[in-house]
């Protein structure tokens, strides 16, 4: 069986691709530039664009499960795509397919719940990788600066992400299911400073921004204005689900969801 991953160069599509070989599969990766994409030996990396379903015919021959993604990478945009990929995928034999969340209930969503597919909906709350912004300037300063220190999140480790997805690819008995993935415990922005410094074994400071600092800085860096809005609208006031821990990485997997501290042992060569 050929599992189609596509996402695969990103943030959980190179776990699920990792986990996958890992585990004995035969994998396909699906991107648009197989030549820088980087991924492990034995891993079939073909071209596709998701926002031209004809470039995915080749792709699908053979797959039996797809990892999708719902979004185009030009600012995050829903996929307008998703019935021509859902119709193609069940036409080439797809009979399983994991749905990575973009923050709203889009065309690929819908077309996949209209399919005859097996479907699993992974909704993942704020990942630990954005951590990764605040590289620079601890490297350079030692120091953070956000607003709204006190901002609660459920963070979750883009491999427990990849783990859900590769239990529902590979497992009989998550058809149907939505599942909410959070990380162990709820951490302010605060919080994952102190254990940034900890792990990293440097004693870093915590400049909390104004919104209209904050606000100011988006601009510069060219984010439109709904965009600053909604980021800074969910920091301000973040909604229950986003700080609250579900226990869906255990019961699916197995296994304890992965520690924010975890993380940052894993990435810390980004941040000294
Ligand atoms: N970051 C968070 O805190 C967070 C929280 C909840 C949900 N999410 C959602 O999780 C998803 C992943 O977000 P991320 O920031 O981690 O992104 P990411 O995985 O880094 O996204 C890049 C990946 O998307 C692929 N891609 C983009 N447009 C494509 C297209 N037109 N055709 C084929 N492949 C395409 C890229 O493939 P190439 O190799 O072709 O470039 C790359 O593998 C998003 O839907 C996001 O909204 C994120």
């Amino acid at each position: 069986m050929t599992i189609l991953v596509t996402g695969a160069t990103g943030n959980v599509g190179r776990h699920i691709v990792n986990q996958l070989v890992k585990a004995g599969h035969h994998v396909r990766a699906l991107t648009r530039n197989p030549s820088s994409a980087k991924l492990p030996e034995g891993v079939e990396v073909v071209y596709g664009d998701l926002t031209e379903p004809k470039t995915l015919a080749s792709a699908l021959n053979g797959v039996t499960g797809i990892h999708l993604i719902t979004f185009n990478s030009d600012g995050y945009t829903p996929l307008q795509t998703g019935p021509e990929i859902v119709d193609l995928a069940q036409k080439t034999g797809v009979r399983r397919v994991t749905v990575l969340w973009n923050g709203e209930h889009g065309p690929v969503e819908k077309a996949v719940e209209a399919s005859d597919l097996e479907w699993t909906f992974l909704q993942p709350v704020e990942f630990m990788i954005n951590a990764l912004q605040w590289g620079e300037s601890i490297r350079s300063e030692g120091i953070v600066r956000e607003p709204f220190g006190q901002s609660p999140s459920a963070i979750i480790h883009e491999a427990d992400i990849a783990s859900v997805a590769v239990a529902a690819l590979i497992g009989d008995s998550h058809a149907g299911k939505t599942y909410t993935l959070t990380g162990p415990e709820v951490l302010t922005v605060f919080d994952k400073v102190r254990i940034l410094g900890a792990e990293i074994g440097r004693d870093i400071q915590f400049f909390e921004l104004t919104e209209d600092q904050a606000r100011e800085r988006m601009r510069v860096q060219g984010a439109p204005e709904d965009a600053i809005d909604f980021v800074l609208g969910w920091y301000a006031n973040p909604p229950k689900s986003a700080y609250t821990v579900v226990p869906t990485v255990e019961q699916v997997t197995g296994r304890q969801a992965r520690t924010f501290a975890q993380w940052v042992s894993e990435h810390v060569h980004h941040f000294i």
